[in-house]
């Protein structure tokens, strides 16, 4: 019988990532993390645990954001994937990256672009109406360096809950 996969199945997959159509030829394991940064060399989204635990992998699909080590490329066919590379319009940072610089929300900045993408999904999400409620939807993702207060207070300024 020819109707068992092998483990090395190959696809074809095409991903919308940050605007453009991307067509690309993977191994059906491949995760949507290894395909960013080795197929597409976007680099920005950074491996950490890649198992589930530390979101520095954080992207967006559809609008939601997702752990990308644990997303297989595969799942992602026609889907919207933005990566930390796609927030920047017209030259501008986005308003969470400018916070983030404007209140040392990093310091090694390893954690920094997963800590950006879950602070934008965050604030569409409508989850930054106290300190306590962005810790909390803020808590997958880790930083060894401890600037916790620091990207609180960015997410609470555009949030427009001022910056002290
Ligand atoms: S690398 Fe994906 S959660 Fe750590
Ligand atoms: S800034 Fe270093 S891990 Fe967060």
């Amino acid at each position: 019988m020819e109707n068992t996969v092998s483990a090395d199945t190959y696809l074809d997959v095409m991903l919308r990532v940050n605007g453009s159509a991307r067509r690309l030829r993977l191994d059906s394991r491949v995760t949507l993390l290894d395909a960013l940064r080795d197929e597409l060399d976007l680099t920005g989204t950074k491996k950490g645990c890649d198992q589930g635990a530390c979101g520095a992998c954080t992207v967006l699909l559809d609008g939601k954001r997702v752990l990308s080590c644990l997303t297989l490329a595969a799942q992602c066919e026609g889907r919207e994937v933005t990566s930390i590379e796609g927030l920047a319009t017209d030259g501008r940072l986005h308003p969470v990256q400018e916070a983030f610089i404007r209140h040392d929300g990093f310091q090694c900045g390893y954690c920094t672009p997963g800590q950006i993408m879950s602070a934008v999904a965050l604030l569409q999400e409508g989850r930054a109406g106290s300190d306590e409620e962005i810790r909390e939807f803020m808590s997958g993702n880790l930083c060894r360096c401890g600037a916790y207060p620091n990207i609180v207070a960015a997410i609470r300024e555009v949030a427009g809950r001022g910056s002290d």
